[in-house]
């Protein structure tokens, strides 16, 4: 595993897998992989689709001054393949921090989520300094779930029917990973 900072950016890295800052010219490479129904299925409301290249345009100027680093676009072989994204937590929540990712359908099944999952837990844990991580997973994810549980999250829970997503009701799977030292 091979971390570096410098002022402007951060990069992650192990193997193929990096997570590093996002540039302006991620912009068209971003959105052509997340304008799929199939991954927006899997992600919350307000995320648009379909997903434009203006709508990459601001997102990545949203983020574009996080200091320290919470969003990372993933890149696998040096080509843009999906985002991960922290999210520090507020008040006396201020010790955790979410995390949200998806890879491109072009990329599934080549163990990308989980090798920048693992990145983005120590990242956030060891440097960023948060002492918990959490996310929720709609019930019919089971992909997602499986690259929990390889990095070490647990499923806290279930929250009965607390998604409502393409005009139906589904169960949210809660799993969370926490700092032991
Ligand atoms: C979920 C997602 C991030 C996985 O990305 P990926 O790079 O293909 O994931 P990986 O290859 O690292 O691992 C996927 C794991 O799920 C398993 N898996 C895939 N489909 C599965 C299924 N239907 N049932 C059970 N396990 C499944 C794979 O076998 C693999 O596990 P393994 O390494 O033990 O074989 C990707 O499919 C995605 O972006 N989906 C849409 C957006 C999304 O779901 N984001 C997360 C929201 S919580």
């Amino acid at each position: 595993m091979k971390n570096q900072t410098t002022d402007r950016s951060t990069t992650l890295q192990k193997g193929k897998v990096m997570l590093r800052t996002l540039q302006e010219t991620d912009a068209r490479d971003l959105a052509r992989h997340v304008n799929n129904k199939k991954i927006w299925d899997n992600l919350r409301d307000y995320i648009p689709f379909p997903y434009t290249e203006e709508d990459a345009k601001s997102f990545i100027a949203s983020v574009a001054n996080e200091n320290p680093v919470y969003t990372f676009v993933i890149t696998y072989e040096g080509q843009v393949c999906g985002v991960m994204g922290l999210v520090a937590q507020q008040d006396v929540y201020k010790k955790s921090a979410s995390i949200g990712y998806w890879v491109s359908e072009d990329y599934w099944g080549k163990g990308i989520a989980s090798t920048a999952l693992e990145l983005a837990t120590h990242y956030g844990l060891y440097q960023l300094g948060h002492i918990r991580i959490d996310t929720s997973v709609f019930e019919y994810n089971p992909a997602s779930m499986r690259v929990l549980e390889k990095n070490g999250y647990v499923k806290e829970g279930i929250f009965r029917k607390a998604i409502f997503k393409n005009n139906q009701i589904w169960d949210e799977h809660r799993y969370a990973i926490v700092r032991e030292d």
